[in-house]
């Protein structure tokens, strides 16, 4: 066999170099499809992290940017190789862009000079662009249904009407609102927190049986009927909210009963893992969260936000407590399209 010379050499190098940059760009898209597919379902199966969340989607705009440059840069370094095959041995050279000269407008787009690093460029374009509708979609569901929507809005329209609604809810009896309860509080001394307290109804009863009760309430004008109403009543009024509570006396603080009536739906969507974890905070260990969900439809004038069951048993399991369902009411002030669900959150001892 006769010895190769150097620019046999040469030229049989650099047509296995173009091969194997050839095989690598047609990697490219595969990259892409996978980096694109983990990360969009990582973010599927995120229930409430927004930095991880724009962390991934924002991987996968700038990931799929970045492959267009490699593509564009591999795409230039093999069109070396190809120049130089082509000069070195004009003969045996294939020249594909040769066929692009077809009548057929689809034969010509098919057929044209770098067609196939197009197309792959177009796909990595539209999963970068898909990513990024994705994160600013992601924000402003976001920003709405946690900063827009916000329970300022319930509270100044408890603030407004407070004088209205005291009376329909002091017409409630505690034993109606609470069957379920009236034993409980019949034994030994306990303390209570009554979260969205309103008039203090509960709490003034609670009491009067001897416990320890906080009224969480922070509308102004609620807080002061309720202590005029129930003036004389050993009650702890303490203006804060949920989600979160920042008042020293409820910070760090547990009791052995949490209650939150008729006022879950007021927690806007973004919120309410977080007033999740509060409810959990704020029960002792062994001791337990009494949550009434409204169900029926929502009434955005007084900022209240959809309400379903199987969300709210979501999130009580997630913040760490065992779900108890208590039952279905009917209103106490007799709207007929609206029904109570009642839900005891027990947090173990253990925990
Ligand atoms: C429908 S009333 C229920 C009052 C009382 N729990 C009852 O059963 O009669 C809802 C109460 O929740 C209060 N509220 C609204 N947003 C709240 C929040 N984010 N945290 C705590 N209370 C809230 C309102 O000011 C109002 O007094």
């Amino acid at each position: 066999m006769p010895a190769m010379n150097i620019e046999q050499y040469a030229y049989e190098q650099n047509y296995q170099q173009f091969r194997s940059l050839n095989q690598i760009m047609w990697q490219i898209p595969v990259l892409a499809m996978t980096l694109t597919g983990g990360l969009w379902f990582g973010v599927s199966k995120l229930s409430d992290n927004p930095l991880l969340t724009s962390a991934l989607l924002l991987t996968a705009v700038f990931g799929n940017l970045t492959l267009v440059f490699i593509l564009y840069r591999f795409r230039h370094v093999m069109e070396c190789y190809l120049d130089w095959l082509r000069t070195v041995h004009p003969d045996g050279f294939v020249d594909a862009s040769a066929n692009s000269g077809s009548e057929n407008r689809f034969e010509r787009f098919c057929n044209g000079n770098k067609t196939v690093r197009n197309l792959f460029s177009y796909m990595l374009y539209w999963a970068a662009a898909l990513s990024s509708i994705l994160l600013l979609g992601y924000w402003i569901d976001r920003i709405w249904s946690g900063d827009v929507q916000s329970s300022e809005h319930a509270v100044a329209f408890y603030d407004e009407h407070a004088a209205t609604l005291a009376d329909g809810y002091e017409s409630v009896a505690f034993e109606d609102a609470y069957p379920f309860l009236v034993t409980l509080f019949e034994g030994a001394p306990l303390t209570v927190v009554d979260i969205g307290a309103g008039t203090g109804r509960d709490a003034a009863w609670i009491a009067k049986k001897g416990h320890t009760v906080f009224a969480v309430e922070p509308s102004e004008s609620m807080r002061a009927i309720g202590q005029k109403i129930h003036d004389g009543s050993d009650i702890v009024w303490i203006d804060d909210r949920l989600p979160q509570f920042n008042t020293s006396r409820l910070v760090d603080r547990e009791f052995d009963v949490v209650l939150a009536n008729a006022v879950w739906m007021h927690i806007p969507l973004a919120q309410r893992d977080k007033a999740m974890q509060q409810l959990y905070a704020s029960t002792k260990p062994g001791g337990a969260s009494f949550v009434s969900l409204r169900l029926g439809p929502q009434d955005e004038k007084r900022g209240m936000f959809e309400v379903s069951s199987s969300e709210f048993v979501s999130r009580a399991k997630k913040a760490g407590f065992t779900v108890v369902p208590m039952g279905d009411y009917p209103d106490l002030l007799d709207r007929p399209e609206i029904s109570w669900k009642m839900y005891r959150l027990d947090r173990t001892s253990e925990n």
